[in-house]
């Protein structure tokens, strides 16, 4: 490989000056040849036809026509950033993670995005957001691969599948959800009853960020953290943004879309070139590893729910910056490969049925947008740490590895055998303890659907629940089917009364008798506080 440019944080940015032909003082073929000519095919004669033989003509337009990869399956658009992560050592009690301790700096590469549109879509559209980190340590790379919104739409990872289809184009006229045809996401969402939560905050104003800037972000899931002697604590991890948390009204995310529809990519770039780094603070909520993993009566393995940080207030560990844009936007923000198992000693996984289908579809996708499974290979998702593997061949193999016998132990190569333990610095997992019979069943917890989304809805002010109240309107407004609209509204009676008219006033509805009793309708005093949670701005 040739030389390659840093970003001011270490990190390779994949731009190779010895590829820059459309400066170059000579242009050349992938072989390095010298060319003379690149605007005229080998002809026989100057008017044709043109020669088999032009080897030039042909891998100019063979390369041309294999550009392109398949986008990814969901959270296509997106625009990304380097930057560097220091620790502020707070951490240290309950993690052995090297880049959580005081003042260490971790270069860091920041992909955010929409979930449901397309490559080419509009950055403006009511969605949920992601954001995903990839920390590059020295103990190896950490990804922490969140979203805008601290819940998610379903309990179980196998419902994936399901979601996404339901919120993707309409198969049969492929219109975008956004645009026009809304029922099947409506269907979907009002047929599992789990996913009221998360579209609660997707009708919020959090639906309509003005800015990646200003956005939270949630690793969603309860991870679990280790410290230097094997004790264990469960964590919710949060990004605070410096800047402060702000969304557009509606009518400003029309017309933003209309006229600049790549606005939050322009507006990320723009503040870096600009010098206006944005920042986030990273925190943690932390709870005790209880055999029940709940915290006052939450189960911390639903990513349906949130625990109230009036509750588990979040601690900050570490601020991170964002101070270089990407220098080639297919080597690095399409390239990247998020993956939840990439993780570092200090931080492991719990048993959440989201979280733990996760750890197998990132890889599995992009074995396929990548093209085979050497992609961490590429400059962009390249660990810091030195590797040593015995990983072998495969599609786009770039190491050049010595040695006759890769495997240990070995007698040709001096491989001696190897021990979990041996090495205190190797990533162990928590030796917890597993039982339990093979069923297809979720715990009873999973049942509440409601009461998080009643604290949620209480939580907002007047002007926030009209913005609520407006959005589901327009949204279910949308759908064709009456049934659906009915059925969303019977959800919205769920969570509460006012909500509930108001959209069937809007829609020109019954108000339909609610199909259960309000979960929440007396939120402890605690619980009641919770509105300072949101602030909008
Ligand atoms: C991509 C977050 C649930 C499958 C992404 C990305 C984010 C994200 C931020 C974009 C990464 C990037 O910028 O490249 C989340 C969160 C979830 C969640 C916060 C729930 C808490 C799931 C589930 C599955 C899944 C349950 C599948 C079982 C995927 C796939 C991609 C993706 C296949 C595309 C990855 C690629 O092509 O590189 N997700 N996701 N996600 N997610 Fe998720």
């Amino acid at each position: 490989t040739g030389p390659e440019t840093v970003s001011p944080t270490g990190q390779p940015t994949g731009a190779d000056p010895a590829r820059n032909a459309q400066s170059g003082a000579y242009l050349t073929t992938a072989q390095g040849a010298r060319l003379y000519d690149t605007d005229h095919s080998l002809k026989a004669g100057p008017r044709g036809p043109v020669l088999l033989q032009d080897h030039h003509l042909r891998e100019k337009i063979t390369h041309f026509d294999h550009e392109r990869i398949p986008e990814r399956v969901v959270h296509a658009r997106g625009a990304a950033a380097h930057g560097v992560f220091r620790g502020y050592g707070t951490a240290a009690k309950v993690s052995k993670a090297a880049f959580l301790a005081k003042d260490v700096e971790t270069p860091v590469f920041v992909r955010f995005s929409t979930v449901l549109g397309s490559r080419g879509s509009a950055d403006t559209v009511r969605d949920t957001r992601g954001f995903a980190t990839k920390f590059y340590t020295e103990e190896g790379v950490f990804d922490l691969v969140g979203n805008n919104m601290p819940v998610f739409f379903i309990q179980d990872a196998i419902k994936f599948p399901d979601i996404i289809h339901a919120g993707k184009p309409h198969p049969d006229r492929e219109i975008p959800q956004a645009q026009s045809a809304h029922d099947t996401f409506w269907d979907f969402v009002t047929l599992h009853t789990e996913a009221t939560h998360h579209t609660l905050w997707n009708m919020s104003d959090r639906g309509i960020p003005r800015s990646y800037r200003m956005m939270e972000g949630f690793g969603v899931h309860t991870f679990r953290l280790v410290d230097a002697e094997g004790g264990t604590t469960l964590v919710k991890f949060h990004w605070k943004p410096k800047l402060g948390v702000h969304s557009q009204v509606w009518e400003e995310a029309q017309i933003t879309g209309g006229v600049d529809p790549d606005f939050h990519r322009r507006d990320l770039a723009d503040a870096i070139e600009a010098g206006a780094f944005p920042q986030w603070e990273l925190g943690i909520q932390t709870f005790p590893d209880n055999p029940e993993q709940t915290f006052r009566g939450i189960d911390l393995l639903d990513p349906t729910k949130i625990v109230p940080e009036e509750i588990a207030p979040v601690q900050p560990i570490g601020l991170m910056t964002l101070n270089a844009n990407p220098s080639n936007f297919f080597a690095e923000t399409e390239q990247v490969a998020f993956h939840l198992g990439n993780m570092v000693p200090g931080i492991d996984v719990t048993n959440d049925p989201l979280l733990q289908g996760r750890l197998f579809s990132y890889v599995d996708t992009q074995l396929t947008r990548l093209g085979g499974p050497n992609f961490p290979q590429l400059p962009i998702n390249r660990t810091h740490a030195p590797v040593n593997d015995m990983l072998r061949d495969g599609m786009h193999q770039t190491a050049v590895h010595r040695g006759v016998a890769p495997y240990r132990p070995n007698s040709l190569d001096g491989g001696c055998p190897f021990h979990a333990g041996a090495d205190t610095r190797a990533f162990i997992e928590v030796p917890a303890e597993v039982e339990g019979r093979k069923v297809r069943e979720a715990p009873e917890s999973f049942d509440d659907h409601f009461s998080q989304p009643r604290l949620f809805w209480l939580s907002m002010s007047p002007v926030e629940r009209e913005h609520i109240i407006g959005a589901y309107t327009f949204e279910l407004g949308k759908c064709y089917e009456q049934a659906v609209k009915e059925r969303g509204l019977k959800v919205l009676a769920r969570i509460d009364g006012e909500l509930c008219r108001k959209v069937a006033a809007g829609l020109g509805l019954p108000v339909p008798e609610p199909d259960g009793p309000l979960a929440d309708p007396e939120p402890s005093p605690a619980l009641s506080q919770v509105g300072s949670v949101w602030p909008v701005d």
